[in-house]
């Protein structure tokens, strides 16, 4: 009986070894990977991405079916990347992959560098099928950890190093500096050579963070089920969409009184610009409370518009140049002036949130009934009394 439960464990382990899902990964990283559920990441794909899948529908390398998107939004669908490669039809199916993990573990897990383009930049991928890249400062030099398994107490005990199921290389410098994150995070250029979004890497250096340690910080619970840790890095991956309030410490407002009115400042502490992507609209909204009543002032608003050369707002495959950006830069500290006449004892309260799709713009992709992506969503807000 024992045997054939062994034999039967033993299987399922071979079986792991030669897949990609993550399903595998959660039988052992499980509060991880139930954080990888809620990520973006894990929605990337058309099929659970309204709005992926609204600018898709309108793109024309739909119409040549050729859904060259996967190489950042799902890039474990190998079947598609595949067919991509061969020049032959490439549209993302409902597979289990598109639906459940365009941005698998593995994948994530095996970047070993990337490559510089004009374009965008490309994924190096290791070619070692059981070896996954990780960073744990105390183990850096070590490119090679194999499971062990060493027995004390007369083999009472039994203690474990490494994974049964991979290797381990800790060596990989880009797991450290969040470089692994910028073969498709860094930049993207149309076909009129415009770069329609841009996270500047490189120009900015002016935090000790990284894209790891801000939007994976380190929260309670074990990495492994096996291994008894406190902190494991957060997979759920914050961000404007997901968890916000995680990162709303990066961002500062300050207050002041200046002749006739006030100055808000809001300082960003993020290495990139607040918003990133050109759908994306960032508003600020201030209201004065005297006597218990409310008076909203007109907001401030911040986004990126792309247009052809006469200036006409266009789809991002269309443009030609950046017509307008007011998003707050990295490290800036944006001072705004309100011309409004404030007394001692007045409560002045700043809200920041943004819009996930312009709403000037949902109409044309189809979206203006998604009321969650046209609705303002608060990113942080404060309060400041007239002294
Ligand atoms: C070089 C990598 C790369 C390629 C290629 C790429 N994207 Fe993206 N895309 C990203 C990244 C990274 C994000 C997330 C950025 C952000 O949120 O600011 C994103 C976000 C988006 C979003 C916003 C999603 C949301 O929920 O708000 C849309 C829409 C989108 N991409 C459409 C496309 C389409 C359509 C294609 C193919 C024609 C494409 N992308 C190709 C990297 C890429
Ligand atoms: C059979 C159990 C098991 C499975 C399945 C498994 N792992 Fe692990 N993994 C472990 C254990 C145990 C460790 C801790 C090793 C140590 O600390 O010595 C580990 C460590 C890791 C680490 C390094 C952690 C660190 O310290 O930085 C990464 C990354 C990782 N696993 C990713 C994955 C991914 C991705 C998958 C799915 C493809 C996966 N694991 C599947 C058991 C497993
Ligand atoms: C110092 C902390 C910090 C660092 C470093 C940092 N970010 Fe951010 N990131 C933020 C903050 C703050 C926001 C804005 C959240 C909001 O406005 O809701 C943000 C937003 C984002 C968004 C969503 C933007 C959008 O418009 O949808 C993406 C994607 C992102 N960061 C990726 C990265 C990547 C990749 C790196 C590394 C190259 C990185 N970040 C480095 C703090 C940081
Ligand atoms: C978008 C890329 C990405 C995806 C997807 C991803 N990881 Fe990670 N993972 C990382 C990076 C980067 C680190 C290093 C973070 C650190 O330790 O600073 C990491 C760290 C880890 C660690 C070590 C955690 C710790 O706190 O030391 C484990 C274990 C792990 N990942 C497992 C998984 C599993 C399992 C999945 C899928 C459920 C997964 N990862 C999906 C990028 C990713
Ligand atoms: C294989 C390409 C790829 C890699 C590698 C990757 N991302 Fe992403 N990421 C995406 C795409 C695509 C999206 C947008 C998904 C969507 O909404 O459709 C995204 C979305 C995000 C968001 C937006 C979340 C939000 O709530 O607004 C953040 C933050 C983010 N990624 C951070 C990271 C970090 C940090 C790393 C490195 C550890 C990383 N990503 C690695 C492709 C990637």
């Amino acid at each position: 009986m024992i045997k054939l439960i062994v034999a039967l464990c033993m299987s399922a382990i071979t079986l792991f070894a030669t897949s990609n899902s993550s399903q595998v990964c959660k039988a052992c990283h499980t509060t991880i990977y139930n954080e990888f559920q809620s990520s973006l990441h894990v929605k990337a794909s058309i099929h659970n991405d309204a709005i992926h899948k609204a600018i898709w529908d309108k793109h024309p390398l739909k119409a040549k079916a050729k859904y060259k998107c996967a190489k950042c939004h799902s890039p474990s669908d190998l079947k598609l990347l595949d067919e991509l490669k061969k020049g032959k039809e490439a549209l993302p199916q409902k597979n289990s992959i598109q639906l459940k993990e365009p941005i698998s573990c593995k994948y994530c897990h095996q970047i070993k560098d990337v490559s510089n383009h004009a374009k965008s930049n490309t994924n190096m991928m290791n070619n070692k099928p059981k070896t996954l890249y990780s960073a744990r400062v105390n183990d850096k030099d070590n490119s090679n950890v194999e499971y062990k398994e060493k027995s004390s107490w007369f083999g009472m005990f039994k203690e474990t190093t490494g994974s049964p199921f991979h290797n381990i290389d800790f060596t990989n410098e880009n797991f450290y500096s969040g470089k692994t994150c910028t073969g498709c995070h860094s930049h993207k250029q149309n076909s009129h050579k415009l770069i329609i979004c841009d996270m500047k890497i490189g120009e900015a250096n002016i935090t000790k963070d990284t894209c790891i340690s801000c939007h994976m910080p380190q929260v309670q619970g074990s990495f492994a089920n096996s291994k008894d840790t406190n902190t494991h890095a957060y997979h759920g991956f914050t961000g404007v969409l997901h968890k916000p309030q995680m990162l709303s410490k990066f961002v500062e407002f300050g207050f002041i009184n200046v002749s006739n009115g006030f100055e808000i400042s809001i300082k960003n502490s993020a290495s990139h610009n607040l918003l990133l992507h050109p759908l994306r609209v960032g508003e600020l909204q201030v209201s004065i409370i005297r006597d218990n009543k409310e008076e909203k002032l007109k907001s401030v608003k911040f986004m990126r518009i792309l247009s052809d050369d006469n200036g006409t707002a266009t789809m991002p495959w269309l443009a030609t140049k950046v017509f307008k950006d007011n998003h707050i830069k990295a490290g800036e500290e944006r001072k705004i002036v309100f011309k409004h006449s404030i007394q001692k004892g007045d409560i002045v309260e700043v809200r920041l949130g943004h819009y996930t799709v312009n709403p000037k713009v949902a109409p044309k992709l189809g979206l203006e009934d998604k009321k969650d992506l046209t609705t303002f969503k608060l990113f942080k807000k404060a309060r400041f009394e007239v002294k």
